[in-house]
């Protein structure tokens, strides 16, 4: 119990940079709090204990904000980042090093029995208010946008967004050891934090090249229209 404690904090630490020491992440994260309630919550309902479970599960939703039903198996590492209003089913499945946002829901999408919630991957980003609905699997390394509703199985490594969500159109480069990009953004690192920077103004000066253009174009067509107007109309 401890070692998973031990290592829930160094991911937390690992991940966010606002997590200054381990005594804040042990005081200060719902995410993990709501781990630990449904570690014991999930042991009881693995051992039949129906109700103790329930009611272990239903503390944690009231000190955390966060519902997990004691029937859902969870892997290791996994981070639910702020966590208010996350909603994750019975039957539903995490893989290790997912990261969950607040008002993730991994739900039913209709009436029906047996399993019925997603399996989530090994590695997987779950953007803030996203929901995933249906027996469905998304991928391993797969990353769900914000605000998303899943309702098709994601292939691993692609990027779904929207509602219904559909892949975006480049796939991410295969990883075979856990990788984690900040807030679901890819970053290259190898890159100096100044031609970063550069790279940024390059990007926004072509943007505004392009828009001084179009003005320019669209001034020049309203000349024309007013020049070739017969005079006195
Ligand atoms: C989905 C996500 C991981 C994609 O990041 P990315 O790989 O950098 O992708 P881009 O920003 O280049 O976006 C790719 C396309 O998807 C669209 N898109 C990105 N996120 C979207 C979202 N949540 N909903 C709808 N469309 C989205 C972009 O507009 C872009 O569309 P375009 O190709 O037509 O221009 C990221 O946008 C995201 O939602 N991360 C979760 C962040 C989060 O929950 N933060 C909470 C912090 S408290």
């Amino acid at each position: 119990m401890f070692t998973r404690l031990r290592e829930d904090i160094a991911t937390i630490r690992e991940r966010d940079p606002a997590a200054r020491s381990a005594w804040e992440v042990l005081t200060c994260y719902p995410g993990l709090h709501a781990l630990i309630f449904h570690r014991f919550a999930h042991a009881c309902w693995r051992a039949n204990r129906r109700w103790l479970a329930r009611f272990a599960s239903q503390f944690g939703r009231f000190m955390t904000g966060i519902e997990i039903h004691p029937g859902a198996t969870i892997g290791r590492r996994v981070f639910i980042d702020h966590g208010m209003g996350v909603v994750i089913g019975e039957t539903a499945e995490i893989g290790d090093d997912c990261y969950l946002y607040h008002q993730v829901t991994l739900g039913v999408r209709g009436a029906s029995s047996g399993k019925r919630h997603p399996t989530i991957g090994n590695n997987v980003i779950i953007g803030a208010g996203a929901k995933v609905l249906g027996p469905i699997t998304v991928g391993d390394n797969a990353r769900v946008g914000a605000n998303s509703v899943v309702l098709d199985p994601v292939p691993a490594d692609t990027t779904v967004v929207g509602m219904p969500a559909r892949p975006v159109d480049r796939k991410l480069p295969r990883s075979t050891t856990p990788h984690f990009d900040p807030y679901g953004m890819p970053c290259d690192d190898s890159l100096d934090p100044l031609v970063r920077d550069l790279e940024g103004l390059r990007a926004e000066l072509t943007e505004v090249e392009a828009r001084v253009a179009r003005l320019a174009a669209a001034q020049a067509r309203q000349r024309q229209d007013e020049q070739s107007m017969p005079a006195g109309e």
